[in-house]
């Protein structure tokens, strides 16, 4: 066969297939540019099961652009809790906002107006272009790369963008006249379905006949890709801090800059280790432990203006972001009061130190100059309902359901 009737075979058998087995998902209910925009964002790192709830919550409390333009960014948020990489869930609203301001609320057949849009990369581009609007332009991200690379045996690494560039020509070479948007999602569900990354399942797929890798006993091996560097580790110590008085029953939470890594969510204050305290996570390290909770009670005294007294450990906890690993250890604190000595309770403390008892006896006696009330703003006492209400990393909701339960 030719090369030219390999790509012709490819293209309308795959369509076929799509128009026959394809998955009845919320975002196909129609073409509705807001409803794709706001699924192929919610797509990105993130499998279709687990989108499929987010989307219908989000479509609901923000049903068009307007809405989501005008929402208080904390519920967009809070919608956006647990799918993480919430830098998507800004850039969504603030795109929506250049829609609002720029073409009066409705999404611009055009692709470089589309482009344009704040969060709007290449591939989000060719979706919204050829699903809403039916317009031939490529939709590549890595389902589709692993697709082309094994049909066509490529053995260009796709972690490289002259690949990409390379692969998105092709990709845009297939597209059946007048079937784009058809067609980009029949490349993504054979991706997600049926070329999967490991043990592709050849049998069903509707273009294994001609697949040049396949016939070359190579799909396992394709496509190439250069590993990415793991993830820098980061030691964090955090404090649960029990409040009193009026804030009794409440946990004192803190909200992230403006700007940077999970930006203006909520989480447990905490204190970013020297790279070479390593072995302060270690549980081997009990002397270190005291040290550890020392260092946290201070930085949030120093910081709050509270007088704070961690407690005990309780929970270790990671998390993987795509380019740090957070390495947690969550102590339990509370407030000291004036007169009273820091005083380990049992065996729960036997971690802490020596040493830490002398700084919060010093503290003890300075506490009548502390205000509660005084606190950064940035600061806050919650209770079980709040923290329904603000917008935390998976990782830190997970500590304060553990908490609460
Ligand atoms: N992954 C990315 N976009 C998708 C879509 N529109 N349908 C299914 N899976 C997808």
């Amino acid at each position: 066969m030719e090369h030219k009737d390999v790509k012709i075979y490819f293209s309308s058998e795959l369509l076929s297939w799509y128009r026959l087995i394809k998955r009845d998902l919320p975002w196909r209910m129609n073409r509705d540019p807001y409803r794709v925009w706001v699924s192929e964002i919610m797509l990105q790192q993130t499998r279709v099961d687990t989108v499929i709830p987010y989307y219908n919550t989000f479509m609901s409390k923000f049903p068009t652009v307007q809405a989501l333009a005008e929402a208080p960014e904390s519920e967009v948020l809070k919608c956006w809790e647990g799918l993480g990489y919430y830098s998507r869930a800004r850039n969504l609203q603030a795109g929506a906002k250049e829609v609002v301001e720029r073409y009066g609320g409705i999404v611009p057949d055009d692709k470089a107006s589309v482009a344009g849009l704040k969060g709007v990369g290449p591939y989000t581009t060719g979706a919204i272009m050829s699903i809403a609007f039916n317009r031939p332009e490529p939709a590549v991200d890595g389902n589709v790369m692993r697709v082309l690379s094994r049909y066509f045996c490529l053995e260009e690494d796709i972690a490289k963008p002259a690949t990409r560039v390379r692969i998105e020509k092709l990709a845009a070479s297939l597209i059946p006249e007048g079937a784009a948007g058809d067609f980009n999602q029949a490349l993504m569900e054979l991706g997600a379905l049926v070329c999967t990354p490991k043990s592709p399942s050849c049998l069903p797929c509707p273009v294994m006949e001609h697949c040049a890798a396949r016939l070359d006993g190579r799909e396992s091996e394709l496509p190439i890709k250069t590993k990415a560097k793991p993830p820098r580790p980061e030691l964090r110590a955090a404090a649960i801090v029990l409040g009193s008085g009026v804030n009794a029953g409440k946990v004192l939470v803190r909200q992230r800059p403006d700007t940077g890594l999970l930006a203006q969510m909520w989480e447990l204050p905490h204190l970013l280790l020297p790279a070479d305290k390593a072995d302060w996570l270690d549980e081997k390290a009990p002397k270190e432990q005291g040290e550890l909770a020392e260092l946290i009670g201070r930085m949030l005294e120093e910081d709050t203006g509270l007088l704070i007294r961690p407690r005990r450990w309780f929970m270790d906890a990671d998390h993987v972001f795509s380019h740090i690993h957070w390495k947690m250890r969550f102590y339990l604190a509370d407030l000291g009061d004036e007169s009273g000595a820091y005083a380990p309770a049992a065996e729960e403390t036997v971690g802490i130190a020596a040493e830490a008892e002398a700084i919060y006896s010093v503290n003890a006696a300075a506490a009548s100059e502390y205000k509660a009330g005084e606190m950064p703003s940035v600061y806050r006492w919650i209770d079980k309902e709040d923290m329904e209400k603000l917008p935390f990393p998976n990782l830190f909701l997970r500590i304060l359901k553990e908490f609460w339960e």
